[in-house]
C-alpha cells in the first residue's frame, strides 16, 4: 500500500491504474477510522477494481470554536486498518499542500447545503465541497463513496458532482451503528460513560419515529414532538407527567438540540405529512459533544402512489 502525500504523485497514480484499465473507487476520509469508514472501503472495493483512501482533517470545513485542533489523528492505526482492508494507496496530503499560502479559491455549495447544518455551521458545506473537489482533482477516480450518517453532507456532494459535471459517481453506504444503537463516528471518542448514555437518545428518537410511522402516524408534527421528546429524556406520557412534578426527570435527555425534523429525503425541505420518502434528521450536543443521526422513513408504495 502506497502512502501518498503529494497530490501530483497521486494524480499519476490514479491514471496509471486507470490505464491499466482498472476502475477506482475513492473513500474521502478525515482519519479516526471506524467500522463505518471501514464499511465504505469494502463497498469501493466491491464495486471497484482498486480503492484509495485518502486521509485529511481539512480545516476549512471547521467553524471557528469548532474541534479542528483537536480533532484526533492517529496515521499508523489508520493506516494499518487501511492496508488490512485491501486498499491500494492512501492519500494523506498536509495542510500546506492542499491550503498554500496565497490559497482563495473557494467553492460556493448548492442551495440543498443552506437548510438544517448550513444553518448551525456556516461555511461548513463550502469546506467540505472545496476540499472534496480538490481530493477529486488529485485523484480523478470512477466512484466515490460516502457514508449516510453525514445525510446532508452526501445530497450536498451529489448535487455539486451533478452541478459541476464532476464525472465521478457518488456512491452511499449505510450508516454503522454500535450494538446499543449509537452511530459510529469519530466524535464518539469524546463522550464521557454518562455522556455516551445519554447519547444514545439520539438512535432511541429515531427508532420512536421508526415506529410510530410503522403504527400509522404520517403527521410530521407528530414525528418531530415524538423525537424530541425522546431527546429530552421523555420517552412515554408518563414520564412527561413525572417531569411536571420531578423537576430531575428528563436529565437522561441530551444538553441541547439544533434540530430534529422530518423533511423531503431529496430535497430536504419540509413536509407536512409523509406522502413520499422523507428523512428523519437530528442533530444535538451532549456535553460539548454535537453528534448528528438519521434514518429514512418511507411511507407505503400506495400511500406515495395516492399523493
Ligand atoms: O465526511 C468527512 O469525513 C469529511 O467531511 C470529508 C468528506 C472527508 C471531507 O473532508
Amino acid at each position: 500500500m502506497e502512502v501518498i502525500h503529494s497530490p501530483d504523485v497521486a494524480r499519476d497514480f490514479v491514471w496509471s491504474l486507470r490505464r491499466e484499465g482498472k476502475s477506482v473507487g475513492l473513500v474521502p476520509t478525515m482519519g479516526a477510522l471506524h467500522e463505518g469508514h471501514l464499511s465504505l472501503v469494502r463497498i469501493s472495493r466491491e464495486l471497484c477494481d482498486a480503492t484509495i483512501a485518502t486521509i485529511f482533517v481539512n480545516p476549512t470545513q471547521f467553524g471557528p470554536g469548532e474541534d479542528l485542533e483537536q480533532y484526533p489523528r492517529m496515521m499508523e492505526r489508520d493506516s494499518d486498518l487501511l492496508r488490512k482492508e485491501g486498499v491500494v494507496a492512501i492519500f494523506a496530503p498536509s495542510r500546506d499542500v492542499m491550503y498554500p499560502d496565497g490559497f482563495s479559491t473557494m467553492i460556493d455549495p448548492p442551495a440543498i447545503s443552506r437548510t438544517l447544518e448550513g444553518q448551525f455551521r456556516p461555511d461548513h458545506f463550502r469546506g467540505v465541497v472545496t476540499v472534496v473537489m480538490k481530493l477529486f482533482q488529485c485523484m480523478p477516480c470512477d466512484r466515490a463513496v460516502f457514508g449516510r450518517k453525514d445525510y446532508q453532507q452526501w445530497k450536498v456532494i451529489e448535487a455539486m458532482a451533478r452541478d459541476l459535471n464532476v464525472g465521478i459517481e457518488i456512491v452511499d453506504g449505510d450508516i454503522v451503528r454500535e450494538s446499543d444503537g449509537l452511530a459510529m463516528s469519530s466524535r464518539n471518542r469524546y463522550l464521557s460513560d454518562s455522556e455516551r448514555c445519554r447519547a444514545l437518545r439520539l438512535s432511541e428518537a429515531l427508532r420512536a419515529a421508526e415506529r410510530a410511522v410503522g403504527d400509522g402516524q404520517r403527521e410530521v408534527e407528530a414525528l418531530q414532538q415524538i423525537m424530541q421528546r425522546c431527546l429530552n429524556g421523555l420517552s412515554g406520557e408518563d414520564q412527561e407527567e413525572s417531569a411536571k412534578s420531578d423537576p430531575n426527570a428528563g436529565t437522561n435527555g441530551v444538553d441541547q438540540v439544533d434540530y430534529a425534523v422530518v423533511v423531503d429525503a431529496e430535497t430536504l425541505e419540509p413536509l407536512d405529512s409523509l406522502d413520499r420518502p422523507a428523512v428523519a434528521l437530528i442533530a444535538a450536543r451532549v456535553g460539548s459533544t454535537r453528534l448528528i443521526d438519521n434514518q429514512v422513513l418511507t411511507p407505503t408504495l400506495s400511500e406515495m402512489e395516492g399523493r
